[in-house]
């Protein structure tokens, strides 16, 4: 009897002792590290935007004493190499091996179409600071997927429309991907909204530069105006080849990132160049200017679109963790806060659309010195339709 009454007790005492453990492993939890996990490229063509977005991240948690809702943060930093074949190999190591608690990921639209797949099987939290790729917020949309950079959509959208201002017809010059033709895309539907007409669309495989002999072929259409959507190290020898071939002056050339972050490689070449982006170098608000004299204290050098991407990432990211005090056990109430988040940006307001793209005024700029100067804005408060999104 006394046996059976102890053995109970100790039972008791066990489960007791277990529910004591596990409530202060569970309290305990927010005041640990929290795991950003960066899936961007440190090498190859996109190497130098991944290195934009990292920066920008950082620089955030920087300014908010390396923490995010009381907790440190901790970098799990890999090099996806803007390749879509290792990129289900490269995701799962940061979720299921580094377990963490948010990835962050990529610049190239075919590796991030992959992360979100991944990430939507796991229900990992993921924000996309640049691929534009349409399905990540159209057929792939899922309540843990967010973008804080733009739909490929939208930049070829407003650059259709500023090209159409003054040119009727236009030839396309894209890399062969997602991303290519989705801008492409974007253009002829800005172009042909404005009264233009693409009479052709040429390519090249990605991360190719040999743009020679599509230059000779453009030359012999000799259309009013070229659209190129080359990114990266492929957009500061395009511009180059682009003056070098003396096309410059009797083809007018229009893009959206082709002058982004790279005016001092390509100097003369790209002065004058008239582009669209949702970000121009010294745009006039409090927040940008703030931004930049912050950038230029950490790491010497002005901020582009992509640094503006990752640090609104992690600002989006905040504001998830902050509805929830840290706990990121608490998902659904941190999608929620990021889904309804109004967030100061550099680049303007930014809100989120029902598929969580961005919604964001698109500028009109023109490369003066070093600097894309915005002259206007040609669409305010611009969102990706995201047909496809069922959210
Ligand atoms: C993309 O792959 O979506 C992309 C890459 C570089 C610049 C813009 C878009």
């Amino acid at each position: 009897m006394f046996s059976t009454y102890i053995r109970r007790l100790s039972a008791q005492s066990t489960v007791a002792m277990a529910c004591t453990f596990l409530a202060s492993a569970a309290s305990a939890q927010p005041s640990e590290p929290i795991k950003v996990g960066l899936m961007l490229p440190t090498s190859g063509t996109f190497a130098e935007l991944g290195k934009k977005v990292a920066n920008g991240f950082k620089l955030y948690v920087t300014e908010n004493g390396g923490k995010l809702a009381g907790r440190t943060v901790q970098y799990v930093e890999l090099d996806d190499e803007s390749d879509p074949s290792k990129a289900n190999e490269n995701t799962n190591k940061l979720i299921k091996r580094d377990r963490v608690d948010v990835l962050v990921g990529t610049i190239h639209s075919g590796v991030a179409m992959t992360m979100a797949r991944v990430a939507r099987d796991t229900n990992t939290l993921m924000i996309v600071p640049n691929a534009g790729a349409a399905e990540l917020t159209g057929s792939m949309c899922a309540p843990n997927v967010f973008r804080t950079s733009f739909s490929n959509w939208q930049p070829g959208y407003a650059s259709g429309l500023l090209a159409a201002r003054k040119r009727k017809t236009a030839v396309t010059i894209s890399w062969k991907y997602a991303a290519g033709d989705e801008s492409v895309r974007g253009f002829r539907e800005g172009f042909e909204k404005g009264g233009g007409r693409v009479i052709k669309d040429l390519n090249l495989p990605f991360p190719n530069v040999e743009f020679q002999p599509l230059l000779t072929e453009l030359a012999t259409i000799k259309p009013e105006a070229a659209y190129v959507f080359v990114a990266g190290a492929g957009q500061v020898k395009f511009v180059r080849d682009y003056a070098a071939a003396g096309l410059k002056n009797s083809i007018p050339l229009y893009g959206a990132f082709i002058t982004e972050g790279t005016l001092e490689a390509q100097g003369e070449a790209a002065s004058g160049l008239q582009t669209a982006l949702h970000y121009a170098d010294g745009l006039k608000n409090a927040k940008n200017d703030a931004f930049i004299a912050s950038h230029k204290k950490a790491f010497n050098t002005v901020p582009d679109v992509f640094a503006v991407q990752g640090y609104d990432a992690a600002q989006l990211f905040a504001a998830g963790l902050n509805a929830v005090k840290g706990d990121t056990g608490k998902k659904a109430e941190m999608i929620k806060a990021m889904e309804s988040a109004k967030l100061d940006s550099p680049r303007g307001p930014l809100s989120f659309s029902k598929s969580h793209n961005p919604i964001q005024d698109m500028y009109a700029r023109v490369a003066i010195g070093k600097q894309n100067v915005m002259t206007d804005v040609i669409v305010k408060t611009l969102a990706d339709p995201s047909l496809d999104c069922k959210l």
